[in-house]
This record gives C-alpha cells, sequence and structure tokens, in this order.
C-alpha cells in the first residue's frame, strides 16, 4: 500500500519533470474556420479551412488534424519551426465542397507529440465543430422510370419526380395538354388515365442552383372497346360513411361468353344479366374508385372507372385573430385566421372571410391531393379602421362538391368575433364660424362633440383663466357678457389621442339703451328750454300791453 504511494508520487514527479524539461505548453486555445467565408457553401467550389493554434510550444512537436464529422480529412505538421517559446500558427486545409457535406461538421484537433517521455496522454486541445451548409442543384432520387410508359386506359397513373437539393427545390409541370402547371409538388397524379393523357410530361425541379428537367413519356393503350362498359350514374359524391350504389351495364350488344364483374376494395356486387349492381352499406373509405370491366373470348379486357369523391364536412371552424386578444389599435395590421378542422376532400373546400355581411377574402388550400380529412388555417390580414368598431368578422367552410354533391353544398361557419377598435377623438359635426360674433345678453352655446374610442373626456380652458366649469361636450352660458368675450379651448382626449377646438367668441355690446337715455335727456332739454322761451314771451307781452 504505502509502497504503491511512493511509485506514485515518484512517477508523477519525474512526469512533471519531463513535462517541463521538454518546454511543454499545450495551445491556449484552436479556433476553427472557414478562410474568407461565412454561409453556405456552395457544391464544387474550393475552400480553405484553418486551424489557428494559439499560445504553443514547442512548435515542432505539434501535429494539427482537420477533421470532417469523425473522419481525419489531413494532419499537419508546422514547417521547420525550430522556436521555443509559445507561437501561434495557422494551418489551412483545401477542400472542395460536394452535395454530401451539408450538415456535417468540421473541426480541428492540435496535440503536442512529446515522444516516450512525455506524458502518456500527450496533450490534446480541440476546436468547436462548425457544421456545413451546402448549397446544391436538385438530384433526383428514386430510380430512373421506363421510357415509354405504357398504361390501360382507365388506370391510375403517378410520375414521380421526387428530388433532392438545398435550397429545397420547387416542382412545376408541363402537361400534353397545354394546361397549367397542375401540381407544384413532386408527384403528379392521375386518377384515371384517358386517350387525353397521352404524350410528354416534363418535371422542373429547380432551386437557385439549378434546374433539373425530368421526361416522361406516357402511352395511353388504347383498349379499343367499340362496346364499353358504362356506370350509371357516372360520378358518384358520397359523404364518408353514408350508403351508396351505382350499377354497370358491361355490354350492351352481345356479352355471349363475357367474363366481367365490378372490382372494387369495399362493397357488394350483384349481377343481373349484363348489368352489375354495386352497393355499400357505410363507404368507409377515403380513396376508392370501383372498376367494371369485362374480358371477352380472344381475352381483350375493356373497363371504366366510377370516379367516387368522398367528402366529410369540417369537424369545426374556429375564427381567431393571430396572436392578439383584446381591443385592437386603428391603423395596424392583424392577421385573421380560419382554422378548419378534418375536411376531406381538401381541394374542394372554398373558405371565405367575412366583416359583418361583406366578403373580405375567399381562400383556396394550396395545391393539396390529400383525400384523407385535414385540419388546415387560413390567414387574411387587415388594418384596421374605426369603422370596425364593433363589427363582426367570422369565416365560413364550404366544400363545393359540384352537381352531383348534394344540393346544399356543406357549410361550417366559424362563431363570430366583435372587434373593439381604439381611435382617437373625431369630430362630428359642421365646422363652426370664426369669430363667432353675438351681442351681449345672448345665449352662448360651443359645441365640440366628438366620438372615439374609448368614450373621449372633454376639458374647456375659458378665456377668464377659470377652471374648466364643464367636462362636457357642449358648453352653455345664458347670457353673455363683456367678461365672455375671448379664445375658448376644448380638449378632447382618451388614451389614443387628443384633439383642441378652439372657439374665438366676439361679444358685441349693447347700445340701445345708452341711445334711448340720450335721446330722452335731449328731449328734456328741448322741453325745458321751451319752457322757459314761452314763459318769458308772456311776461313781455304782458307787459307791453299794460304800458
Ligand atoms: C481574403 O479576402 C481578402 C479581401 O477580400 C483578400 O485580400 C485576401 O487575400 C483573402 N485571403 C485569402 C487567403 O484568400
Ligand atoms: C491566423 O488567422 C487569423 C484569422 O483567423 C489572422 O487574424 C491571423 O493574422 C493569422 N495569423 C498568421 C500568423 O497568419
Ligand atoms: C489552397 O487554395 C488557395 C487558393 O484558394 C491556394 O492559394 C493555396 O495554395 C492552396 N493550398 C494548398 C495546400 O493547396
Ligand atoms: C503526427 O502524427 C502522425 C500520426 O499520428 C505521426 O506519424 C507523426 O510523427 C506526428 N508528428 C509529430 C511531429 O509528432
Ligand atoms: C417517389 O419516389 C421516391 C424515391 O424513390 C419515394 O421515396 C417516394 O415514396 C415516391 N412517391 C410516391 C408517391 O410514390
Ligand atoms: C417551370 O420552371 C421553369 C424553370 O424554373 C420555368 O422556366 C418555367 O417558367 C416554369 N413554368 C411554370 C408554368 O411555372
Ligand atoms: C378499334 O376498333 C375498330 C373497329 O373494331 C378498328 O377499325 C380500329 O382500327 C381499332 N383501332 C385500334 C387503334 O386498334
Ligand atoms: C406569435 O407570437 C409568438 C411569440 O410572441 C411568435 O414567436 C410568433 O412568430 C408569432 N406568430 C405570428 C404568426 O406572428
Ligand atoms: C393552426 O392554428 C392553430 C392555432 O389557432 C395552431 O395551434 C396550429 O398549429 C395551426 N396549424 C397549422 C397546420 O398551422
Ligand atoms: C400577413 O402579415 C404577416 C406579418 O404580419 C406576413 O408575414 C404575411 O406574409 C402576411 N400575409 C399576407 C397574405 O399578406
Ligand atoms: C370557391 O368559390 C368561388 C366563388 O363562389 C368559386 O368561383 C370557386 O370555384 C370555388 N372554389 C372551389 C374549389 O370550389
Ligand atoms: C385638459 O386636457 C388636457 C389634455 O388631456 C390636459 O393637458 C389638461 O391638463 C386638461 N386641463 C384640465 C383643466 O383638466
Amino acid at each position: 500500500m504505502f509502497f504503491h504511494f511512493v511509485l506514485l508520487v515518484v512517477s508523477l514527479v519525474s512526469f512533471l519533470r519531463n513535462f517541463h524539461a521538454s518546454g511543454c505548453e499545450p495551445p491556449d486555445n484552436v479556433f476553427f474556420s472557414v478562410v474568407n467565408h461565412t454561409g453556405p457553401m456552395i457544391e464544387g467550389r474550393q475552400y480553405t479551412l484553418q486551424c489557428a493554434v494559439q499560445d504553443v510550444a514547442p512548435v515542432e512537436n505539434l501535429n494539427v488534424t482537420f477533421y470532417r464529422g469523425p473522419t481525419a480529412l489531413g494532419r499537419l505538421q508546422p514547417n521547420n519551426n525550430a522556436e521555443k517559446t509559445p507561437v501561434t500558427e495557422n494551418f489551412t486545409l483545401n477542400i472542395t465542397s460536394s452535395k454530401e457535406d451539408d450538415g456535417v461538421q468540421y473541426w480541428c484537433e492540435a496535440k503536442l507529440e512529446l515522444g516516450p517521455e512525455g506524458p502518456q496522454q500527450p496533450p490534446v486541445v480541440t476546436s468547436h465543430k462548425l457544421t456545413a451548409t451546402v448549397y446544391y442543384q436538385p438530384h433526383l432520387h428514386g430510380s430512373s422510370h421506363p421510357d415509354p410508359i405504357i398504361i390501360p386506359e382507365g388506370n391510375p397513373l403517378q410520375l414521380n419526380c421526387s428530388a433532392v437539393g438545398n435550397p429545397r427545390p420547387s416542382f412545376n409541370w408541363t402537361v400534353p395538354s397545354d394546361n397549367p402547371s397542375p401540381s407544384n409538388l413532386s408527384v403528379l397524379t392521375i386518377n384515371s388515365v384517358t386517350s387525353a393523357d397521352n404524350g410528354l410530361y416534363t418535371c422542373c425541379v429547380s432551386n437557385n442552383m439549378g434546374t433539373l428537367a425530368v421526361t416522361f413519356n406516357v402511352e395511353v393503350q388504347d383498349l379499343n372497346c367499340t362496346d364499353k362498359p358504362e356506370f350509371t350514374p357516372s360520378r358518384l359524391v358520397v359523404k364518408h360513411g353514408d350508403p351508396t350504389s351505382a350499377s354497370c351495364s358491361v355490354c350492351q350488344k352481345a356479352c355471349i361468353g363475357h367474363i366481367f364483374n365490378v372490382e372494387a376494395s369495399i362493397g357488394d356486387s350483384t349481377k343481373n344479366g349484363p348489368t352489375v349492381s354495386w352497393t355499400v352499406d357505410k363507404l368507409t373509405e377515403w380513396s376508392i374508385s370501383p372498376l367494371c370491366y369485362y374480358t371477352d373470348k380472344d381475352g381483350k379486357q375493356c373497363c371504366v372507372r366510377l370516379p367516387i369523391t368522398v367528402y366529410k364536412p369540417p369537424d369545426n371552424v374556429f375564427f381567431s385573430v393571430v396572436n392578439h386578444t383584446g381591443p385592437m389599435i386603428e391603423g395596424h395590421q392583424y392577421t385573421l385566421q380560419c382554422a378548419v378542422q378534418d375536411v376531406a376532400p381538401v381541394e374542394n373546400l372554398n373558405v371565405t372571410f367575412y366583416r359583418g355581411p361583406t366578403v373580405l377574402g375567399r381562400l383556396q388550400p394550396n395545391n393539396n391531393a390529400e383525400k384523407t380529412p385535414v385540419t388546415e388555417n387560413f390567414t387574411l390580414n387587415i388594418t384596421s379602421s374605426k369603422e370596425d368598431d364593433g363589427v363582426l368578422y367570422w369565416c365560413e367552410a364550404e366544400l363545393e362538391l359540384g352537381p352531383e354533391g348534394p344540393q346544399q353544398p356543406p357549410v361550417v361557419t366559424s362563431h363570430k368575433l366583435t372587434a373593439t377598435v381604439y381611435y382617437q377623438p373625431h369630430l362630428h359635426g359642421s365646422p363652426h364660424p370664426d369669430p363667432i360674433i353675438i351681442p351681449e345678453g345672448n345665449p352662448l352655446q360651443l359645441n365640440c362633440s366628438a366620438v372615439g374610442n374609448p368614450r373621449p373626456s372633454f376639458n374647456w380652458t375659458l378665456p377668464s383663466d377659470n377652471p374648466s366649469p364643464s367636462n362636457l361636450s357642449v358648453l352653455t352660458i345664458n347670457s353673455v357678457t363683456s367678461a365672455d368675450n375671448g379664445l375658448y379651448t376644448c380638449c378632447v382626449s382618451n388614451n389614443m389621442g387628443t384633439h383642441a377646438v378652439r372657439f374665438n367668441v366676439e361679444v358685441q355690446a349693447n347700445h340701445i339703451p345708452i341711445i334711448l337715455g340720450a335721446i330722452a335727456v335731449a328731449v328734456a332739454v328741448i322741453l325745458i328750454l321751451a319752457g322757459v322761451g314761452y314763459h318769458r314771451f308772456h311776461r313781455h307781452n304782458r307787459t307791453d300791453s299794460t304800458t
């Protein structure tokens, strides 16, 4: 026990001595980078990986290894450098990126190889790992298809041009009929081919690195049925879980010796002469297309498929405003969302957004050929205005099933959401004269009625510097005096804003009493003067007569 301890101490001491004797200094830090480059790499281009080893000594014992995931890409030693004190050195390695490098981790490792006298575990410092993104043009995945693709009329056809690429590629199709691209998916599906589907199909797969064109040469085999089987009705639209039936008149003419039937994954077929009835008590499949066929004496086959649309109205339609509750603010943008749950087939869906009775927008799902029920969200952006305060928003999901569908197409309506829109006060009513001229003694009404949400408050500033006499929209003075002359300001405010309305009031002084008083005084003076004059005249006359 004691012996073991002594041995341990001795070996530790010898290790430390050796370590120092060699002047060993493991690197402080090891940085991995791509020289002059950030962001995604491009397939086929050359990049220089760099490993910066900081403060290491002795540099001649250094061994730098570059890794791609777990694989060593290259091992580098410094160029003859006899420097014993710590140095910082950069090591580089050139690589050419390939699409297989997308997502791999690059890194490097610096190791001091100190020989048999060195520590048993040579000092190693590892850089951080850098995950590479490599952009590359689309490449097909999957096997090649036969050329031409020979397919009998009435059969389903799938053309698959699945491809990988970075960024994720987009797909578009050119079809023989010169119709616009029927799909932006990698797989083009035709439920039942006809001779019109004969010809050349091109799938264009592209991303910003390049484009790949895949051509499919489709030969629809004409069964040349002069006496073709016929389904009545020729198309079915059935609610999932409902019963349904159709009959196939196999051959109108001689059916002698023909082998015929209706083939379907569910339901019963009953023959009655050259007619086959197909019935299902409960249609529980989402994708079904019964085949009515016959094979004549020569082995020639003739068939027709019955296309069936299996539908299911949505379980629920939820209306909401994305990431928002409570009142809206005038002028802000909001995203309305209509979440339609469990509807099939989604391609027949039509979603309408309403504002009260008005249609705001009608949306269809993006090319989605899924036949089983799906849940999909539809969104519409609006900018709220004060006129939207109090209106009802809602949405509606409708399945448009065509003339074979139910008379009343299935419609599910969301609940209605009453919008509250906050907006700053807006005056209502006509402008007032400026100035407002009013004779003294008259009543005066100043009206600054306004609407706003929340309901605005009013305060008034008077010429007299008195405190606001009213918190109503109308200020009333029963009888104006000259003291009421001046500027009135009505402040209408809510938490959305403030609006100030100014009224310039000029009170006209009333002069009538003064004029009347002046006239009265004048009349009195005249009367007095006249009285005095008369008196004097008579006294004079009397004096004359006495003399
Ligand atoms: C890095 O880019 C700079 C400027 O673009 C250039 O001067 C320098 O030579 C480049 N270094 C390498 C190693 O390519
Ligand atoms: C090593 O590379 C770094 C950048 O990663 C640079 O700043 C430094 O100057 C380089 N040192 C030498 C000695 O080349
Ligand atoms: C790596 O590539 C650069 C140019 O990108 C070149 O200057 C350098 O010599 C190459 N290094 C090696 C080791 O091939
Ligand atoms: C670097 O590592 C390799 C392989 O492990 C080895 O052969 C070589 O001797 C080492 N270089 C030094 C300087 O120790
Ligand atoms: C299309 O081909 C790819 C690759 O072979 C395959 O993974 C995918 O399942 C195919 N899609 C269909 C619908 O057949
Ligand atoms: C299909 O993609 C190709 C290549 O990106 C483009 O030239 C062509 O206009 C596209 N066609 C349609 C119908 O989008
Ligand atoms: C189809 O049948 C008709 C009459 O039976 C015949 O005249 C015609 O050539 C046939 N067409 C093909 C493409 O076999
Ligand atoms: C909703 O809000 C969350 C968190 O605030 C955010 O991460 C998300 O992107 C928002 N969604 C939309 C559609 O704006
Ligand atoms: C649809 O919206 C709801 C929230 O209303 C969210 O929980 C769900 O993940 C969304 N579904 C899809 C497919 O975007
Ligand atoms: C709706 O607005 C959001 C941002 O609020 C934006 O990301 C989105 O593209 C807009 N949608 C439409 C259909 O304009
Ligand atoms: C959606 O409704 C509009 C107008 O009613 C109609 O023109 C359109 O064909 C409908 N879309 C589908 C997929 O039925
Ligand atoms: C009147 O309202 C304005 C704006 O809200 C405010 O600045 C002012 O102090 C108010 N005056 C009185 C007397 O309340």
